[in-house]
């Protein structure tokens, strides 16, 4: 069971991208509080604003408003002078890019961010290893980037952010490129590190298979949380769906829900043969937004 001391705690985060007529909210009023053992699965449309929160959430990004704590620690109120020691301190990050360097082998990478915590020499290259091994790279450990598939140098990325055992891991679809066996692999490491007491999970996904390992799942939209649970009607079968379950269609600035993939082919063949409804959520902006 998760404790309910919050070890990431979000209150009211907002980021905005770029000034005048080409301003992007990118993430609204966000309230967030992941627990220690809890694994939490942040899910929504591609755009939504998930990269964004999740940089924030680990520091790597400030938020335009509103501020962030890691284990009782205020990121938001730290000095650019100090918030990369207490990011390095307590947050393990997979991003979407990989972010690897291409000059180091698999192991080298994940050494580097041994390094950066302070960990160096043989039992820094044993920790490297035995978490490549862990994810099915021990055949790999001397290649670079550019020798790795896609789905292993995932899996490097997933080790980098694993090896130092920090408090928080976030991850960005860390199970993107992988096949059922190596994102089944993942996603049972990650499930393993939240219930490793003290530790929190939070993954941005649009795999199915990781809502099964997750304690929650929260939906973004256009920036914001959506409840989850909000149903809207199916325009083709008129059946209620949930929005964070539902195959979606942006159609003429709003965003439609299905229930199937065989329902939104229906709508996509002949759009014109179906009234949508107003309960439909917008595409952009709260319903009946001008965008
Ligand atoms: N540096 C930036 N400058 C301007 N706009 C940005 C920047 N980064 C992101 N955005 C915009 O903010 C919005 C949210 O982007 P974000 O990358 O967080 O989405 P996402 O939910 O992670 O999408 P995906 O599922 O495709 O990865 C998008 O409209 C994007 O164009
Ligand atoms: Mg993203």
């Amino acid at each position: 069971m998760p404790s309910t001391q919050p070890l990431l705690a979000a209150e009211g985060v907002r980021k905005v991208f770029g000034a005048g007529n080409i301003e992007v909210v990118a993430v609204d009023k966000v309230d967030l509080q992941v627990s220690a053992g809890e694994l939490v699965l942040i899910m929504g449309p591609s755009g939504s604003g998930k990269t964004t929160l999740l940089s924030m959430l680990g520091g790597l990004l400030r938020p335009t408003a509103g501020r962030i704590w890691i284990a009782g620690e205020e990121l938001t109120a730290l000095s650019e002078r100090r918030l990369p020691e207490v990011r390095r301190r307590l947050v393990g990050f997979v991003f979407q890019s990989f972010n690897l360097l291409e000059a180091l082998t698999a192991t080298e990478n994940v050494e580097v961010a041994l390094d950066v915590a302070g960990k160096r020499g043989s039992e820094a290259r044993k920790s490297a290893i035995d978490v490549l091994s862990r994810l099915g790279l021990a055949e790999r450990l001397s290649f670079r980037p550019r020798s790795l598939s896609g789905g292993e140098k995932q899996r490097v990325a997933v080790a980098r952010a694993l090896v130092n055992q920090t408090r928080l891991l976030l991850a960005d679809e860390p199970t993107a490129n992988l096949d059922a066996r190596h994102g089944r692999e993942v996603m049972f490491l990650l499930r393993e590190v939240a219930r490793d007491g003290g530790r929190a999970v939070v993954v941005v996904s649009h795999d199915e298979r990781i809502r099964a390992v997750a304690d929650r799942v929260l939906w973004l939209e256009d920036g914001r949380m959506v409840e989850v649970g909000r149903l809207v009607e199916d325009p083709v079968c008129r059946m209620q769906v949930d929005v964070t379950r539902s195959v979606y269609l942006d159609h003429q600035g709003r965003r439609l829900h299905f229930c199937s993939e065989g329902c939104r082919r229906e709508f996509e063949e002949t759009p014109d043969s179906f009234v949508v409804t107003p309960t439909v959520t917008a595409a952009h902006g709260p319903p009946g937004g001008s965008r």
